[in-house]
């Protein structure tokens, strides 16, 4: 029979009697909405945003990160990319309190759907991006991969960014049809539009687009994701779920991956219903980790300290 969680203390002796890396944290958007960055679900959150603002025209706001959507459209995703693009944020007491238990030597890995790369900039380590980030970016057509700083002019600036090697590939291939079309006038025949061809392939997706590596719906995580927690699987001793819906797979099954006597704790501003936790501290996440960094006696990481 598994040991019941049923108080605040139950969660503090978890902490407290944790054996070393060993806490896996999987964490979401909730623990960034103090930093003035939304989250998707809420009220408030981007979700409901992109739904009242009806600027859009989308029948799903998710649809903004849709994948097939993006291809039609990329003009649609980069009217809006600014307002998500990470800019003078700094960490919340929630991330300090992970990079803490990394300096405890506690945190096995952070699972985060975050791509606002807060965890970094709170100097956690152990810590994957699930759902990538706009720190690279890469072409929806060749394997062009370059920095997110290179997009990030058009991205402030609305525009779509275009991939250098393929308009390359594109300019060259023009003058060859270009040269073989004068050709051909030359010689008498008439000639059908070589441009054409290109035209009647199309099927309306767009080629030769730059795309920040954030994980749209209808994408794959990256392999890294399964190869770790294939790994952390058998190490966890705690799952910490904080400041997510839990509404998005495959990451919010993790907490269904890990082995039935791992208590999941989770530190949420509203409950999980639909997925099995053993306990829920329900309230502001920065309030509730200060509140248990008093309690275990922990000295709090403060502002530009994150790299103790
Ligand atoms: P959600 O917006 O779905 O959930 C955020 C959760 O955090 C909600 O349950 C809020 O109640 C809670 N919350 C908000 N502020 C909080 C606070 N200050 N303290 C405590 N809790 C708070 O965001 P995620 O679960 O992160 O994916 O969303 C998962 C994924 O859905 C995102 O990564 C994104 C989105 O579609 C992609 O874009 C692929």
């Amino acid at each position: 029979k598994l040991p019941q969680y049923n108080t605040v203390d139950d969660a503090l002796q978890l902490l407290r009697t944790a054996p070393p890396e060993s806490i896996i944290v999987l964490s979401g958007a909730g623990i960034s909405t103090s930093c003035g960055i939304p989250d998707f679900r809420s009220k408030d959150g981007i979700y409901a945003r992109l739904q009242e603002s009806g600027q859009y025209d989308l029948d799903d706001p998710q649809d903004m990160f849709d994948k097939e959507l993006f291809l039609y459209s990329p003009s649609l995703f980069y009217s809006f990319a600014a307002e998500i693009y990470p800019s003078n944020f700094t960490p919340s007491p929630s991330h300090k309190f992970i990079r803490l238990l990394e300096t405890r030597r506690l945190l096995l890995r952070n699972y985060t759907q975050n791509i606002d790369t807060l965890e970094s900039l709170a100097g956690i380590t152990r810590v994957l991006a699930c759902h990538g980030s706009f720190a690279t970016a890469s072409c929806v057509t060749c394997a062009f991969k370059c920095e997110g700083r290179k997009i990030e002019r058009d991205i402030m600036e609305r525009r779509v960014p275009t991939c250098p090697e393929c308009e390359k590939r594109s300019s060259s291939q023009q003058q060859t049809q270009a040269h073989k079309k004068a050709k051909k006038h030359k010689n008498g025949r008439r000639s059908s539009s070589s441009y054409s061809d290109e035209e009647e392939h199309d099927d309306g997706k767009r080629t030769g687009i730059l795309k920040p590596d954030i994980t749209f719906f209808g994408e794959k995580l990256s392999s890294d994701f399964d190869r770790h927690l294939a790994s952390d699987r058998s190490r966890a001793s705690l799952l910490l779920v904080m400041g997510t819906s839990l509404q998005v797979a495959p990451v919010s099954s993790v907490v269904g991956h890990l082995p039935h006597d791992v208590p999941v704790v989770l530190i949420n501003r509203t409950p999980v219903l639909h997925i099995g936790v053993d306990l829920m501290l329900l309230g502001e996440a920065d309030l509730i980790v200060r509140w248990l960094e008093r309690r275990l006696g922990w000295n709090p990481i403060e502002a530009g300290t994150a790299k103790a």
